[in-house]
């Protein structure tokens, strides 16, 4: 592998495409070498925008181009193990936007193709490289707080999208759950692990059948959370860890936060830690010293922390029924 610059191409050009490109473009060691849209224009467009090499009018011409080494899926849920897989197939290594898969039957497919191919697939939960989030983790690993008693964490806006937006599709993986709810269970499971029980609540869009809002308690043996997303609401987005000697917050955004509070012994201290570019471009810098390591997978988001985490996912679904048109 040529070490100068690792070589990126980008399937799918929507919103998060973007923002991920603009980031990618902080990093010295990267290249956009090809991105790929199901429209050429669209793509050509893209491409001009944010200094790519190459543009293809369909995502198997990026899966076939040799200079390409990794690919960064950015397309509705529905097609992440699909195209990961077919990513995957074609020798590329893949960082794949969250959630990896529909469900774990999914999710198991792709970890097996990985192994199997020997090529490096990480799903991109970009909150666990945020520099506030990893140095926070750490204090409450080494027990500055004590032992965790309480999380209360939640993702919401107010948006009003079209039945057609991927976000309210039900044919596109839509709902809170999977697109939302993931960061304050990923917080909770990061935590607290895999919980003993899960309760949940949603509720559901009367057309599109998606749930628009859904409410979560993670029970443990000796901890629970308080977790929520919404598209309905709004709510101060600051996570709240609560230990037996102190708490922490995660600051306003939390999943993208750049810094946070460490209250104990009545004192209360704020650590700021600045994000780089929009705040991919951690997750970004994972993958570059994955590569470099020659290892298939982050010890810090892990294949089995991928799987556990859609495990998850899969049990909050069946908790309030929803079951997905192609599942
Ligand atoms: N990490 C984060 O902060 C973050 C934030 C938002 C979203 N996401 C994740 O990123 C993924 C994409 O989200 P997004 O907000 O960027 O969505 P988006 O704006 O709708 O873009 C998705 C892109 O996927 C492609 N696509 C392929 N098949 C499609 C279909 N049947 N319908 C619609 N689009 C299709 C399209 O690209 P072409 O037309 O170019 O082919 C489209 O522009 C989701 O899985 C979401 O969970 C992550």
């Amino acid at each position: 592998m040529d070490l100068s610059k690792v070589k990126w191409g980008i399937i799918g050009c929507g919103k998060i495409a973007h923002k991920f490109a603009s980031d990618l473009a902080l990093i010295d060691d990267a290249e956009l070498t090809a991105v790929a849209s199901r429209s050429l224009q669209k793509g050509i467009e893209f491409a001009q925008k944010h200094n790519s090499t190459k543009a293809y009018g369909s995502y198997d011409e990026l899966f076939l181009d040799k200079d390409v080494e990794i690919i960064y899926i950015t397309t509705p849920h529905t097609s992440h193990a699909e195209l990961s897989i077919k990513g995957l197939e074609h020798g590329k290594h893949v960082l794949c936007e969250k959630p990896l898969a529909l469900n774990k039957k999914e999710a198991n497919k792709i970890i097996e193709t990985s192994q199997r191919t020997n090529r490096f697939f990480m799903e991109a939960l970009w909150t666990r490289f945020n520099p506030s989030f990893v140095e926070a983790k750490k204090r409450i690993d080494d027990g500055e707080i004590g032992q965790v008693k309480y999380i209360n964490a939640d993702f919401s806006f107010i948006s009003e999208f079209s039945l057609e937006d991927r976000i309210t599709n039900i044919n596109l993986g839509g709902g809170a759950i999977l697109d939302i709810g993931i960061y304050p269970a990923f917080l909770t499971y990061v935590l607290l692990g895999i919980p003993k029980q899960i309760l949940a609540k949603s509720i559901f869009h009367k057309t599109a059948k998606s749930d628009m809002q859904t409410s979560m308690i993670f029970h443990y043996e000796d901890a629970q959370a308080i977790l929520y997303s919404s598209f309905m609401s709004k709510s101060d987005m600051i996570a709240r860890i609560s230990g037996t000697k102190g708490q922490i917050y995660l600051n306003n955004t939390w999943h993208n936060t750049q810094s946070y509070t460490l209250v104990k012994n009545n004192k209360e201290q704020v650590f700021d830690l600045p994000i780089t570019g929009i705040g991919y471009s951690h997750e970004i810098l994972e993958c570059h010293n994955c590569l470099r390591a020659n290892t298939i997978e982050s010890e810090l988001w892990s294949h089995q922390n991928s799987l556990d985490m859609i495990s998850i996912l899969d049990t909050i679904r069946k908790e309030v029924s929803l079951k997905y048109p192609n599942e």
